[in-house]
């Protein structure tokens, strides 16, 4: 496969992980799924920065792209190397990349506190790839016979930039009160 083709069924494959990560920044808010519960060293379990309404709006932006990506399955297969069998598959696959990215996420926020680190401060690479780890996670049963390196590569090196672009978009738009 050339760079090209490698880096376009990456992004497409990692696409409704994307979109669920970045739905709680317009949708979330309300309860925390934590409760404002916190954790033995005395810190937030998660912190307020994760609520159920984040959670299920993401799950349900990236199932929704998962659904679209499906309906596409059968013109795009023969021009890109999808990751996904056929559009069952990647239905079922674009759950699995939502739920696993909002998964990520949460535990990427509960490690933050173990480690000190307050809702919201930075904690790079965690940050940008907590979501990614959850979504390759969750979805690998699927993708593993077709995975590659180059694909594993892209997702890695791809994400922290876009992530930091998107994020930055974001605060200029008012959308999120910190540029990272
Ligand atoms: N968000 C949410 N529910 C989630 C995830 C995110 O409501 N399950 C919203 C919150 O408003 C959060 C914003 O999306 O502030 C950005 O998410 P993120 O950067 O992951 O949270 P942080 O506020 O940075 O908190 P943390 O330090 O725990 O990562
Ligand atoms: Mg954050």
């Amino acid at each position: 496969m050339t760079a090209l083709g490698t880096l376009l069924s990456s992004v497409w494959f990692i696409l409704p992980a994307y979109a669920a990560n970045m739905t709680p920044v317009v949708a979330g808010g309300g309860r925390p799924i934590d409760g404002g519960r916190r954790f033995v060293d005395g810190r937030p379990l998660l912190g307020p920065g994760k609520t159920v309404r984040g959670f299920c709006w993401g799950l349900l932006a990236g199932f929704c792209v998962g659904l679209v990506q499906a309906l596409l399955h059968p013109s795009l297969e023969p021009r890109l190397a999808l990751l996904f069998e056929d559009p069952w598959e990647t239905v079922l696959g674009g759950f699995l990349l939502s739920l696993g990215a909002m998964v990520g996420d949460t535990a990427g926020s509960f490690f933050k506190r173990r480690a000190g680190v307050e809702r919201g401060e930075p904690f790079p690479l965690l940050d940008q790839l907590d979501f990614v780890a959850g979504a390759l996670l969750f979805s690998l049963p699927l993708v593993l016979p077709r995975l590659t390196l180059g694909v594993l590569a892209v997702l890695f090196l791809l994400t922290p930039p876009l992530h930091l672009l998107t994020n930055y978009a974001g605060h200029r738009m008012g959308l999120k009160s910190r540029p990272y």
